[in-house]
């Protein structure tokens, strides 16, 4: 028997992994007919999906959707998961919460008008609410979170007349072109791997540091050229990477001596609390991007400026806000949208419900580092408020490159797989794992069984 070691830290067994793999795949396939059938049959689907995407869930084909409610999916093979992926964070509300149900029903069957050009009421409550919440004064609405962070990165361009963007390795702040940068020689910004098609390459646009690093920041604002540092105040889309102390209060130290707007995307980060990270830390961004959850699942981002900001933008003789200035959206802040994001805000993604789901994450999180920690295996689980994630690292990564290299994508199949033939379901995209307002400590002590048999089984001691 061989043992193949993936690296030092991975204790283990390749041959029994890939067999586990094959023997989940077989299961997957014989529990899902009419999901595979769909799939096969979708002739027509670039990938046969609707968005390429999502080809990456595991087992070949992508589970069809039949219904979903609360934290609870059922698929057209009749078969019900405890949902923990929610939509990658666009369902962090729950689906479908009811509150939203109503205020779409009410403005889409009662009241219409969806998409009129014409602003309503409801978006001045939900910008006090996002202003109250997050401390930035002034909003804007956009349908998505790659929207909200291409037009802040815009603005940051015309507010201080600067080329470049400071992005972080192996962040993600949705298909934003500037982003898709790591460190290459000499700290220069390459090409992340398998960004397609890029307009220019990234060193004209980027420059990039490492998380949790301000030397490296600091070294790459001294060029004197970028408008903005645009970064989550935790990494989530390369296993989660806490800030260190001090880390995010130095970003705002060297973005206000380098004359460089601090740009925080608390899209993801969001389940750090009501206000998200920034509330919970006292953060002090110049521009505020959030989506996905915050319409409850109706299509809805918004971006936030301080007054400062809006002033630089006002001054700028030449700024067309209104039509060839790249800010825009012919539905954006649509009657719709911003009719969920008020209802979620105001009665779902509330004060109470994040107490319940921080602890609920509590669970979930102790749950799978026990059953760690009991397998013997070098990793770690980390908690971001109401998300939590597994990484084949310990400790756990403290920058996006060595969490890049501590990704497996066998090992994310595995544990995927094994969940969802169990009634799981994480994020297809590494191991997060996400609690809305009605996910339960039952829930999260069930993924911990779970994770725990396929645990023991890996490592040989189930
Ligand atoms: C931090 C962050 N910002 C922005 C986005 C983009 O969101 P969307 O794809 O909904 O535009 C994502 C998507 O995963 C994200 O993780």
């Amino acid at each position: 028997m061989t043992l193949g070691w993936h690296s030092r830290q991975m204790p283990v067994e390749r041959a029994r992994l890939r067999s586990l793999i094959a023997r989940e795949r077989a299961s997957y396939a014989v529990a899902h007919p009419r999901s595979s059938d769909l799939f096969r049959a979708a002739d027509h689907l670039f990938g046969r999906v609707p968005m390429t995407w999502m080809a990456k869930w595991s087992g070949g084909f992508p589970l069809y959707l039949e219904r979903a409610l609360g934290n609870r999916i059922v698929d057209v093979d009749g078969r019900e998961y405890v949902d923990f992926a929610l939509g990658d964070t666009g369902a962090m509300a729950g689906h479908s919460p009811k509150p939203v149900v109503d205020a779409v029903a009410e403005r889409l069957e009662q009241l219409g008008g969806a998409t009129t050009m014409l602003p309503t009421a409801d978006a001045e409550w939900v910008g006090a609410e996002l202003s109250r919440r997050f401390g930035v004064p002034l909003w804007s609405f956009t349908l998505t979170a790659t929207d909200a962070n291409r037009w802040a990165i815009r603005l940051a361009r015309l507010a201080t007349g600067r080329p470049k963007i400071l992005t972080f390795a192996y962040c993600y702040h949705g298909s934003v072109d500037e982003a898709f940068a790591v460190v290459g020689p000499g700290g220069a910004a390459v090409s992340r791997a398998g960004n397609a098609g890029a307009p220019v390459p990234v060193r004209m646009t980027t420059r990039v540091a490492e998380f949790n690093d301000l030397g490296s920041v600091e070294a790459q604002l001294a060029h004197g050229d970028v408008a903005a540092i645009l970064t989550e105040p935790a990494l989530t889309n390369i296993g989660i990477v806490l800030p260190e102390p001090g880390f995010m209060e130095g970003l705002h130290e060297l973005a206000g001596r380098f004359g460089t707007l601090l740009v925080i995307d608390e899209t993801h980060t969001f389940s750090a609390g009501p206000g998200g990270a920034t509330q919970l830390w006292g953060l002090r961004p110049d521009i505020l991007v959030i989506g996905k959850s915050i319409g409850g699942g109706i299509p809805s981002g918004a971006y936030g400026i301080s007054r400062d900001v809006a002033h630089m933008i006002e001054e700028h003789p030449e700024a067309d806000l209104i039509d060839v200035g790249g800010v825009g959206g012919t539905l954006a802040g649509n009657a719709l949208s911003v009719a969920a994001m008020r209802a979620t805000l105001e009665h779902v993604l509330t004060e109470e419900a994040f107490t319940h789901m921080v602890d609920v994450a509590t669970v979930f999180t102790r749950g799978a580092q026990d059953a760690v920690d009991r397998a013997g295996v070098p990793w770690s689980v980390s908690q971001l408020g109401a998300r939590s994630e597994y990484r084949f690292a310990s400790p756990a990564p403290r920058d996006g490159s060595s969490s890049a290299a501590a990704g497996d994508e066998d090992l994310d199949e595995y544990f995927h797989l094994s969940l969802v033939n169990r009634g799981v379901l994480i994020t297809p995209f590494h191991n997060m794992a996400l609690m809305c307002p009605v996910t339960s400590r039952d829930d999260a002590q069930l993924h911990t069984r779970l994770f725990a048999d396929a645990l023991d089984e890996l490592v040989g001691t189930g």
